[in-house]
């Protein structure tokens, strides 16, 4: 190995989140509530597979062993499996995940798998199907359903399904989910609402803190998870009687950040050391040539050491980041 990625905090970096388009279909109130509005930019200058095959080979060369998908809606790329592929076959690379709205799972997971992805997480933000269309602004709830059952089919031992927490909207639906994963080895994670930047009214009208099914969970008997090295933010609680496991995704409270165990790249290939406070690094003049690696690698190394200790969320602070859906969650 070159060198380990690691901050001026001695926070190492195994994970890397890779948006490969911030193009997505699904409108969802707290991230594109109107939809994608292309920026006048085309399509095409998404990252390419050979970019991103050389983008995640320095990434893998400096201790990075997992990379995440993202988007926007990733399997919406015509060349999402050559993308799977390409980071698949990097040497160093063993977990590979993505994180999908679930549109095209049910017909897609299986050449998924095939391609190499080893984890996947789905949304889903509600169990009622009416609420489901209310949040996400689209009817596919049993869409996303089926794509589950068939991820289970096609082999995966596990699928992560995250929920956005949202006051009066999903935040009574705890016992519904619970009930759903009694019996699948589902690991649903609630998550915070964040406020992003183009977020107004929606933050304080929906924000719930976590807390409340912290407490609910601990109160039924769900004991938290021993926590592994290079676990990232989410805690996670898991009860003898169900199959699934809950986590809980809080980066509301203190401490979120000193996990922090990823990095981020845009899909115009810019290198994001925080989800939230900051415009991103161009990476993408060097990611044209082979020969390129060790400017690349060198140009992370010397951004990490201005990464912040905190996102200061808690402080009131939304950064740089309109939406989720321009870096990928
Ligand atoms: N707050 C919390 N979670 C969000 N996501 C998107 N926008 C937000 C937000 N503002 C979630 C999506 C998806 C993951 C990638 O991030 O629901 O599960
Ligand atoms: Fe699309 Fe994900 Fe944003 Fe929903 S949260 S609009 S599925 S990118």
């Amino acid at each position: 190995m070159a060198i380990q990625f690691e901050d001026k905090f001695k926070r190492k970096f195994y994970y890397l989140r890779l948006s490969v388009t911030d193009v997505c279909n699904f409108k969802c109130t707290y991230c594109l509530p109107d939809g994608y509005k292309p920026s006048g930019r085309k399509n095409s200058s998404f990252l390419s597979v050979p970019e991103v095959k050389r983008v995640v080979s320095a990434f893998a060369s400096c201790g990075t062993s997992k990379v995440r998908i993202t988007g926007g809606e990733p399997s919406l790329r015509k060349d999402f499996n050559d993308i799977v592929q390409a980071v698949a076959s990097t040497k160093g690379i063993n977990k590979v995940a993505m994180t999908t709205n679930g549109y095209r799972m049910e017909s897609q997971v299986a050449q998924w798998r095939q391609a190499g992805l080893t984890h996947i997480n789905v949304s889903l933000d509600s169990l009622d199907p009416r609420m489901f269309y209310q949040i996400t602004g689209e009817n596919k709830f049993s869409n996303v359903m089926s794509g589950i059952d068939r991820a289970f089919e096609v082999g995966y031992e596990q699928v992560k399904v995250n929920v956005v927490l949202m006051k009066d909207l999903n935040s009574g639906e705890l016992p519904a989910f619970l009930h759903w994963i009694k019996d699948r080895p589902i690991q649903l994670r609630f998550i915070e609402l964040m406020q992003t930047g183009e977020m107004d009214s929606f933050f304080d009208k929906y924000h719930k803190s976590g807390v409340s099914i912290l407490n609910e969970l601990i109160a039924n008997g769900w004991i938290p998870k021993v926590r592994e090295a290079n676990d990232g933010p989410a805690q996670v609680f898991i009860h003898p009687d169900y199959k699934g496991e809950i986590g809980l995704i809080m980066p509301y409270e203190k401490h979120f950040c000193e996990s922090c165990n990823r990095l981020r790249v845009s899909a115009m290939g810019k290198l994001h050391l925080c989800l939230f406070g900051e415009q991103g690094v161009e990476l993408r003049d060097l990611l044209q040539e082979d020969t390129q690696s060790d400017a690349l690698i060198e140009r992370i190394q010397t951004q990490l050491q201005t990464k912040s200790v905190s996102h200061f969320l808690q402080d009131g602070n939304t950064g740089m980041t309109p939406h989720l859906a321009s870096i990928g969650g």
